[in-house]
């Protein structure tokens, strides 16, 4: 009997052969091939030395992934910086945007701390205020007078809740700087339609690439309100300038310090075996799924935290700690949400229906 295709995407991630793995909010299944391609090119590098060859591969291996995140945001290759996570690229945004004490940013009291934590630091440091109001209420809550910058989850990591629709009309006047680490990979992007000026994302989570690597999309009509952050040779567009040399005019001026060969390769292979995978059926897939898995809690009696059609499912235990060990003895891999009585789900397409009942059975 031919394999279907969830099976064939299955079989690209080893994990699967050992557990019910739904953490892909925290670090994507890892793909064998992967593995194979960053080891390939380690191998080769302690083989051969890394002379011109070696870093005309990093250069090679930059580029290949760069087309490969753009290609995952539906974004142009050259409006896309490489960066090492999620929160790399939001710091990048807040310390380049040039705030001035007084200015004020809009978030979300529930955000990540990769973005409380830099924001809580530019306001000790650049003396700019913080306002809160809850996600769904950003839009409504800017004030056109003080707020210089919006942002927020593109995806909450607690609920699964999207941006509100009404943040594209505020991107029109005000940048707003959308964390995708929930998004990029596991929710279909249209960036026109989001309206924000920079989004964040992930390369370990949903595109399932190693730990160290992550992009950063910064839309043409406000690349020239960030300043790159300290460029340097891979960002300056004629390093041998000296103290002429200008950065990119595109993103690369906002790439990463340093990320090694096969850390790029492992990433683009991981990126490609769910590109070949097809991105539609990918996000449809997985948005199924999880919707699928929120059903099934509820029926288990389980209050599903309220969602939107996304890859985050939480929901309530009465003793989470109890609950996450439970289902951990059983071999599904989910996690606690701090200070909240949540646990979290994150599906993927890669993931079952066979997973699901393991974590239900679990319950
Ligand atoms: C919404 C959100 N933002 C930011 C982060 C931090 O991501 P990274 O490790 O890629 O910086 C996470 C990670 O869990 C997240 O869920």
């Amino acid at each position: 009997m031919p394999i279907t295709p969830v099976e064939a995407l299955r079989e690209q991630f080893p994990v699967f052969e050992q557990v019910a793995y739904l953490n892909a909010g925290t670090c994507g299944p890892l793909a064998a091939q992967a593995l194979r391609s960053g080891a390939d090119s380690a191998l080769r590098s302690a083989e051969q030395g890394r002379g011109k060859a070696y870093f005309e591969a990093m250069q090679a291996a930059k580029e290949d992934l760069r087309d490969r995140y753009a290609a995952a945001l539906g974004a142009d290759r050259s409006d896309v910086a490489l960066t090492t996570a999620t929160s790399e690229g939001m710091v990048r945004v807040l310390a380049g945007l040039g705030l001035r004490p007084g200015d004020e940013v809009l978030t979300a009291p529930d955000e990540h701390p990769g973005l409380l934590g830099p924001l809580a630091a530019a306001r000790r440091t650049l003396g700019i205020e913080v306002r809160t109001a809850p996600l769904e209420a950003l839009a409504d809550a800017v004030d056109p007078a003080r707020t210089r910058l919006v942002a927020c989850s593109h995806v909450s990591w607690i609920t699964g809740r999207l941006a509100p629709a009404g943040l594209a009309e505020v991107g029109r006047e005000i940048p707003v700087l959308l964390d995708g680490a929930q998004g990029a990979g596991a929710v279909p992007i249209d960036l026109g339609a989001l309206g924000c000026a920079f989004y964040a994302g992930a390369g370990q989570k949903w595109l399932c690439g190693p730990v160290g690597t992550g992009m950063l999309w910064v839309a043409p009509r406000w690349r020239d309100r960030l300043a790159p952050i300290g460029p340097t040779y891979p960002n300056l567009a004629d390093p041998s300038e000296g103290l002429d040399a200008r950065p990119w005019p595109d993103a690369r001026a906002h790439d990463t310090f340093a990320q090694s060969t096969q850390v790029l390769r492992a990433a683009a292979a991981s990126a490609a075996v769910l590109e070949d995978a097809g991105w539609p059926d990918v996000h449809a897939r997985a948005a199924a799924q999880a919707a699928a898995l929120a059903r099934g809690l509820q029926d288990a009696g389980r209050r599903v935290v309220p969602r939107d059609a996304t890859t985050i499912v939480a929901w309530e235990e009465a003793d989470p700690d109890a609950a996450l060990e439970r289902l951990t003895a059983a071999g599904v891999v989910v996690r606690a949400l701090p200070g909240t009585p949540y646990l979290r789900a994150s599906v993927g397409a890669w993931n079952s229906s066979a997973d699901l009942d393991r974590l239900l059975a679990a319950l």
